[in-house]
């Protein structure tokens, strides 16, 4: 008899080996992923997502030029040192938040595409259902979503996807689900296409960057060859997995309505800015005060002036 599966997911993955060239030049010798939103690297956001949702077992796929992230979910002696002598305990405290955090890192070795990228993680990951958080997609921290898709795996066994609708001239910029079987969020996905020609794609839902995957996908990434961009796609094995009645076969997708920013764009890497600025403890009042003022001027300039 075939064991089965564990059914609790504890487990995330990040990968994070990305070129990040649609930031360049901030990103020539600076990782994308550590680019900062308020002040805290990107990134941060997502590992904290995933330990809050309880997945405390982070594993960050990385690729070369990324040892800033290491360093960054490690301790930093000398700084707390200097710190803890000027009694700063508010800064030391939010200095080692991050290390506190267990992070895992493996490379990736060659880029060949996400799905390469997740199966790297097989050997920690193992046969048990695990999450992947892309490092440049930004959940507000007060959507739960990563916590539904954990609470469908559980009780509806499969893989989970997060979908959003887009606008349908956009969708060509993600994998794209065919879906049916509505129920609230919900749906069952039928089937997946990366980066459709708009014109021909299933819907105007877009894939974003949140999955529970079952660890059947290991086999299935094994046997799938290069896709779109001439890369082995992520979204090619789940296309496999949603046509499958096999154990751990079966896909869902959640749709979300929330709040996602995608800090590898620098036009949404700006908004993201400016809403968790605004949202931010100690700086979010004055900053608000501020944009009120600068919106002011930019719709009268000339009363702006007069002031
Ligand atoms: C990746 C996935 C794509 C997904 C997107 C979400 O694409 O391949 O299916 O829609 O992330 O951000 P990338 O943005 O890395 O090209």
């Amino acid at each position: 008899m075939t064991p089965q599966h564990p059914r609790t997911v504890t487990k995330a993955v990040i990968p994070a080996a990305g070129l990040g060239t649609r930031f360049l030049p901030a990103t020539k010798a600076t990782p994308k992923e550590m680019l900062p939103v308020v002040d805290k690297p990107a990134i941060q956001y997502v590992v904290e997502e995933s330990v809050r949702a309880g997945l405390d077992d982070v594993l960050v796929i990385t690729g070369r030029n990324k040892a800033a992230l290491e360093d960054h979910f490690d301790h930093h002696w000398e700084l707390e040192q200097a710190l803890e002598a000027k009694g700063d305990q508010f800064r030391l405290a939010r200095v080692r938040e991050s290390a506190d955090i267990k992070v895992h890192f493996v490379r990736q070795g060659q880029p060949l595409g996400l799905g390469h990228a997740v199966h790297v993680a097989k050997e920690h990951v193992g046969d048990h259902p695990f999450a992947v958080l892309l490092g440049d997609d930004l959940i507000d921290g007060r959507d739960h979503l990563l916590e539904e898709m954990v609470a469908v795996r559980e009780e509806r066994g499969g893989s989970v996807i997060a979908l959003m609708e887009v606008p349908p001239e956009s969708v060509g910029l993600y994998g794209c689900a065919a879906v049916d079987g509505r129920e609230g969020d919900v749906v069952r996905v039928t089937g997946l296409v990366e980066k459709p020609d708009p014109a021909e794609a299933p819907s105007n839902l877009a894939v974003i960057g949140r999955y529970v995957l079952d660890p059947s996908v290991f086999e299935v990434l094994e046997q799938t060859p290069p896709g779109r961009g001439g890369e082995i796609q992520l979204t090619d094995a789940l296309q496999t997995l949603a046509g499958s009645s096999e154990p751990g076969g079966g896909v869902h997708g959640v749709v979300f309505s929330g709040r996602r920013y995608d800090t590898g764009d620098r036009l949404d890497y700006l908004k993201a800015v400016v809403r968790l600025g605004l949202d931010h403890q100690e700086l979010g009042k004055d900053f608000g005060q501020w944009l009120d003022e600068f919106v002011q001027e930019r719709l009268a300039p000339e009363k702006a002036f007069q002031r």
